[in-house]
């Protein structure tokens, strides 16, 4: 009922596409698809029918091509079809179909084409002959064309939804739709980018699905300019230039920023000639990307004031595998001498976890365009997480704020924030406005 509400509420100019999705990394997948839709002129609205945990969400999307440009993105998402029909049970299945207009099919349907019609089951495994049946269950629909199993010009699908539970498999599905085939995303670039097939890696390199999505989060887009202030072995910045950005970064390990130092890898002592970022561009085609990576220090960015990135996509160091640290004396730097001598080799002293997303915010609130996107980890202790905790700040807005689970007690959270006020130096953003928490408050003391 309340599809049929939604479908007959939606202004003409809208399709209903059937979006398949992985199961993984299900909190991620909503802000995905957002911020992708988003990205090519495709808005969000109440009726998209996004059903939790289901791999089966229905979308009103403007047109194909916003379709396949989301499919040209999305890690989340396996596959999108235009959908034809939708029903609880197989007859209200063929009453939808019959209720679809017939000029929507003839295109793909007449006698001039080929096409095939494939059976896709979720938590169910049906046999040859219960797939074959429902192929000839549709035998009413107006197919003129020539089946090719092949290389058919048109797919169709029947998609049935067994529930999320393998322990209580329904006897019938819970929906069945019917769709033509769109397109696929791009699962495959989570084996192809696999750090495990990487040439300069690090102990905390980002997974390569993970490293999409936060690009996706960001809406990185040919021709931006995306920076890692955290940058590590530059797993971030590879996913960025994949979507064709010019990427740069800066870490405080001089050895990680020029390939020197031990091998992360099993049964290699030390890193070979030419481990480092650039050579991890040019392994998969997009050197011509990389800006440069420098050695500096976040806490004291080196950048003349202005707006310079597109987007900031970063994973700073937790405490736990990677310590936090930060240029400076052991000894208080007495005050007006700002300037070290040219000899002097920076010793680190610890950096608090607070003051570093504190300094990260301001940062990206500096020099983010009006519009860019900060996407960073932020870790928690999970019995004393609320979401006062999340830092603020009043150029940025918070876009989305998904867990990703890493023990009982901790987890991290991808956040995304937009900016949406130009930069003043001069506001006092330390206290939040609504609850007055103060913002350096040492929640993250049992990390540092
Ligand atoms: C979690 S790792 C980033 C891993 C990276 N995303 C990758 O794919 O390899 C965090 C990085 O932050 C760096 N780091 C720690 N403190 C820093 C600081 N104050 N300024 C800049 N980089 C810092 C560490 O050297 C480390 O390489």
């Amino acid at each position: 009922m309340r599809i049929l509400a939604v479908a007959m509420a939606l202004p003409c100019s809208l399709n209903r596409y059937l979006l398949l999705l992985a199961q993984e990394h299900l909190e991620f997948r909503l802000p995905e698809i957002k911020s992708l839709l988003s990205l090519f002129g495709g808005q969000f609205t109440n009726s998209q029918e996004t059903y939790g945990k289901s791999p089966f969400w229905i979308l009103s999307i403007p047109s194909e091509d916003i379709a396949r440009n989301l499919m040209k993105r999305t890690v989340c998402a396996k596959s999108i079809f235009e959908l034809w029909g939708h029903g609880k049970s197989p007859e209200e299945l063929y009453s939808s179909l019959k209720n679809y207009p017939v000029e929507k099919m003839v295109p793909f349907l007449h006698s001039g084409s080929t096409y095939k019609i494939k059976i896709h089951t979720f938590n169910k495994t049906l046999t040859q002959e219960e797939k074959v049946k429902r192929i000839d269950a549709l035998e009413f629909l107006p197919f003129e064309g020539k089946v090719n199993l092949k290389n058919p010009q048109h797919i169709f699908s029947v998609l049935e939804d067994y529930g999320l539970d393998p322990n209580c498999i329904p006897e019938n599905p819970h929906n069945i739709y019917f769709g033509r085939w769109i397109a696929d995303g791009q699962r495959e670039l989570i084996e192809s980018y696999s750090v495990k097939k990487r040439h300069f890696i690090g102990n905390t390199s980002m997974d390569a699905g993970l490293s999409f999505i936060m690009a996706n989060h960001g809406k990185v887009k040919e021709n931006d300019i995306v920076f890692d202030p955290f940058v590590g072995t530059g797993g971030l910045l590879v996913a960025s230039a994949h979507f064709g950005a010019y990427v740069c970064g800066t870490d405080i390990d001089y050895n990680t920023v020029h390939g020197l130092g031990k091998a992360s890898r099993k049964n290699q002592k030390w890193r070979g000639p030419d481990e480092n970022i650039r050579a991890n561009l040019r392994q998969y085609g997009l050197e011509k990307y990389y800006l440069d990576v420098l050695v500096s220090d976040a806490s004291k960015p080196s950048w003349r004031k202005g707006t310079y990135f597109d987007a900031i996509i970063t994973d700073p160091p937790y405490g736990i595998r990677e310590s936090t640290r930060r240029t400076g004396s052991q000894k208080e730097t007495p005050k007006g001498i700002e300037k070290c001598p040219e000899s002097h080799v920076p010793v680190s002293l610890s950096y608090h976890l607070s003051d570093m997303f504190f300094d990260l915010l301001n940062f990206a609130a500096e020099t983010l365009i009006l519009g860019g996107r900060l996407v960073y980890w932020l870790p928690v202790y999970t019995p004393e997480y609320t979401e006062d905790m999340v830092p603020w700040h009043p150029c940025l807005k918070l876009i989305s704020n998904c867990e990703q689970k890493l023990s009982s007690h901790t987890s991290r959270r991808l956040i995304t924030m937009e900016k949406v006020k130009k930069f003043e130096a001069t506001i006092n953003w330390t206290v939040r406005e609504e609850n007055k928490m103060p913002l350096r408050a040492p929640l993250w003391s049992r990390w540092a």
